[in-house]
């Protein structure tokens, strides 16, 4: 039953309670050759949206709709198996080849010079990825050489061959995936994958010394590896590595409050890997700080999983989203942007089909699943100066422990507004007293809303706007201090300006 009055949560907001300038590539994402991600997904030869190289235009301005900073490509587990000389050239010459990470078949048609075409079309910068399972630290220079090299060596001579005359600059770069893994293609032990990696960097910062990269950190919380693989691997490449690589999924388990309290695990996740790559640190007695790169994060229903062994482009993870997904998946957004300061990558995985924002019919429509939402009003209201919200809330008990009712982050942008994020995760509707004194006098300009009714709620083909954001109507009068109410179980985007810019 809902209470008649709401209990009272009080936000402070500080300009000077800065957590760190919220870096662009938070806002990315991830495209694998996996089930119809690629195939199907983005490049679909004959739909009647593709454009003369077979991309869907249609879904390229879904991605656009993201404002996507980089995409992380081409894996993954698959990367582990990925020779990417097998997707260049004429595509009639390229082999079709077994993809033992998915059991499915890949045709490259797809490879890295259609991908950077797509990605230019997409205006998003590709975050490349090297395979450290069947591949060598030679092949990942190599990649590095026929994407970024000017011309003039065997490499970046084939690359202008095959039409790209100029370097793709690519600038950030995956040494593997989850290599702590046993499910990964060629596996490591976090001492033996330190050492490869290492001399994987080295060489391709030898071939562009522009580039960055991410070495593999756990792959989840869970793996009985986590942390000392991480203090392992950065014991071997700490003067190499740029980034630390992280990655978390979450499921609604049963107990819905304990999933929209994920952005606890999450937070929790991440304070321990700040705390091991700073350890690191002083025993190297290094000025240099490691950045977190936390390229896969989603809900993922991973129990759901059914194998569709050796076809191409099968059905794989296709994940349907609902409005307690993305309810939950906004406060994943939320605490990427609490540790602004620290995580400096983050990758939604998916993009396209396989757990993710934008779903296609094969030949047919592609619609905006339910967390496409939260993910664009982060992508649009996030950027800027993280700061960090005073909150007195109520604390419930969850299986991540104590999780504020009312779960906050407030960006400050460059032209004086204010974007403050709020999520209540709890059956009841609360009563927020906003204190916003340090910016003067301001106006609430917007208030965007993700509530209903209907929790399990998700958009179809035939209802594809069933779950949208509302715009709630804002009182106009200058102020300093607000009261809004935040209705139970509902996630609310509140733009400020400063009164005199109004
Ligand atoms: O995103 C799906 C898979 O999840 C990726 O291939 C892998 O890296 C992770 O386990």
């Amino acid at each position: 039953m809902q209470k008649q009055t709401p209990e009272t949560v009080t936000i402070h907001v500080e300009k000077d309670f800065k957590i760190g300038e919220v870096d662009q590539r938070l806002f990315s994402s991830f495209a694998e050759h996996m089930g119809r991600s690629i195939y199907t997904g983005i490049y679909e030869p004959g739909h009647p949206a593709a454009d003369a190289k077979g991309f869907r235009t249609d879904v390229l301005e879904l991605v656009r709709e993201l404002n996507l900073s980089h995409v992380r490509y081409p894996g993954g587990n698959f990367l582990s198996g990925y020779d990417w000389k097998d997707g260049i050239g004429p595509k009639e010459a390229r082999p079709r080849r077994l993809d033992l990470a998915w059991k499915s078949i890949e045709s490259n048609q797809v490879g890295i010079d259609e991908f950077y075409d797509w990605s230019r079309l997409a205006g998003i910068q590709i975050m490349g990825g090297v395979n450290m399972g069947t591949g060598s630290p030679k092949d990942a220079a190599e990649l590095v050489e026929y994407c970024n090299y000017p011309g003039g060596t065997a490499w970046s001579d084939r690359r202008i061959q095959n039409g790209h005359k100029d370097p793709m600059g690519i600038s950030l770069w995956c040494i593997g995936n989850e290599m702590d893994g046993p499910w990964q293609i060629g596996h490591l032990d976090a001492i033996d994958y330190g050492k490869k990696a290492r001399e994987a960097a080295k060489m391709m910062k030898w071939v562009d010394d522009s580039i960055e990269v991410v070495v593999c950190g756990s792959s989840n919380a869970e793996i009985s590896t986590f942390p000392e693989w991480d203090r392992q691997v950065l014991e071997y490449t700490y003067d190499e590595a740029d980034y630390l690589s992280m990655h978390r999924y979450f499921e609604n388990e049963g107990n819905d409050l304990d999933f929209l309290a994920s952005f606890k695990d999450m937070d929790q996740f991440i304070s321990t890997l700040v705390a091991t790559v700073d350890y690191v640190k002083a025993v190297k007695r290094s000025k240099k700080t490691i950045g977190l790169s936390f390229d896969e994060w989603n809900v993922w229903y991973q129990k759901r999983q059914t194998p569709h062994d050796w076809m191409e482009a099968p059905e794989l993870i296709e994940d349907r989203y609902t409005l307690l997904d993305a309810l939950s998946f906004s406060g994943m957004c939320m605490a990427l942007l609490n540790h602004a300061d620290r995580v400096k990558i983050a990758c939604l995985a998916q993009l396209v089909n396989v757990i993710a924002p934008i779903l296609t019919e094969r030949g047919g429509r592609a619609i905006r699943q339910t967390i496409f939402y939260p993910f664009q009003l982060f992508s649009k209201h996030g950027r800027g100066t993280a700061l960090r919200p005073v909150v007195h809330t109520p604390l419930l008990e969850t299986r991540h422990g104590d999780a504020e009712q009312l779960y906050t982050s407030a960006v400050l942008h460059e032209d004086g507004t204010l974007s403050l994020f709020c999520l209540n995760i709890g059956e009841t509707a609360l009563q927020a007293e906003l204190d916003l004194r340090s910016f003067g006098s301001v106006k609430l300009c917007a208030h965007t809303r993700l509530s209903g009714e209907d929790l399990n709620a998700v958009n179809t083909f035939d209802n594809p706007f069933a779950v949208v954001p509302q715009q709630i109507p804002v009182s106009e009068k200058p102020a300093a201090r607000f009261s809004e109410r935040i209705p139970a179980r509902s996630f609310s985007v509140f733009s400020f300006a400063p009164s005199e810019t109004l």
